[in-house]
């Protein structure tokens, strides 16, 4: 898998990258089926992280909404060093909300003080000393995090220290995405997640000014969280686009990870 620019940060990141939500979080969520999955066993994760590494996969995304995600990758990438270690992976995390499992509910905080600690607390179950992106997890107030919140300031403060080389926001709306490019251009290092429907001539054009401006473009629920009805199809289409950075795909299956970068390998 040829790898691209991450913004302007010096990154280089698969088209395709793993998304780890269902490794270590089985409430409220969207997939088909809902809730009730088993989380996999650490074997079952190894197996997922080595299907990656294999077909050339080197980002993982995670956040300490999705349950036991970052400690599990944390763990099991220190404890199985022929995985490459720390060093193999771009890891990208996210502060601001928090999930509780007892309560299946999310709660948001985008105080700085906030942020601070939850990065701190990200590098400890990560098991390192830095992260490759912090994005903060919108929960729908796009504009009034960026601008009024204080976090995005955080965030450049952290990276100032080297805790992380990219900050940035996942997004849940176009406004959001517009906002975000302009908030996030001038930092020299900024990320957006975002929704990304290729067909969408505003989608594309604001993926084109993300790209001119300097800011990684990282797309999220590709396969309309496993309701897409080709996922090759949605895979070619997203990656085809020049100024997406990465695709990131949740999966528990491991061929599934091998078909999406086959879809992956004739863009
Ligand atoms: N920041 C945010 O606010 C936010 C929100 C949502 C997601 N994300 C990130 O984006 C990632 C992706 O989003 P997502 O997990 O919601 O949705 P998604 O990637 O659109 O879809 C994931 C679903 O697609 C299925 N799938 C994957 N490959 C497949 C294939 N080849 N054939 C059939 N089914 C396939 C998976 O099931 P199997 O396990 O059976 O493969 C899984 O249920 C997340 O893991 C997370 O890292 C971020």
């Amino acid at each position: 898998m040829e790898l691209r620019p991450l913004g302007k940060s010096g990154i280089l990141v698969s088209p395709l990258g793993l998304g780890t939500v269902k490794i270590g979080r089985n409430r409220a969520v969207k997939y088909p089926g809902g809730d009730g999955f088993a989380l996999p066993t650490d074997d079952h994760v190894v197996d997922l992280l080595r299907t990656a590494a294999h077909v050339g996969i080197n980002l993982l995304d995670t956040a300490p909404a999705y349950g036991t995600s970052e400690d599990r990758l944390g763990a099991l990438l220190e404890r199985e060093d022929w995985l490459g270690g720390r060093d193999r992976w771009v890891i990208c995390t996210k502060a601001g909300e928090e999930f509780d499992p007892a309560t299946a509910e999310s709660r948001y905080d985008f105080s700085p003080h906030t942020i601070h600690a939850s990065v701190e607390r990200s590098l400890r179950r990560l098991r390192t000393d830095h992260l490759d992106a912090v994005l903060l997890h919108s929960d729908g107030r796009d504009g009034w995090i960026m601008q009024e919140s204080g976090a995005v300031e955080a965030l450049e403060s952290l990276a100032s220290r080297g805790v992380t080389r990219t900050i940035g926001i996942s997004v849940k709306s176009i406004e959001g995405w517009r906002a975000a490019i302009d908030r996030l251009a001038t930092t020299g290092r900024g990320i957006v997640m975002t929704e990304f429907a290729p067909d969408e001539p505003e989608h594309q054009a604001l993926a084109l000014d993300s790209f001119t401006r300097g800011v990684g473009v990282l797309v999220k629920k590709g396969l309309a969280s496993g309701h897409a009805s080709d996922p090759a199809s949605s895979i070619r289409a997203i990656t085809s686009c020049p100024h997406v950075s990465s695709l990131i795909v949740g999966t528990l299956n491991p061929d599934h990870i091998r078909a999406n970068a086959a879809a992956m390998s004739s863009v």
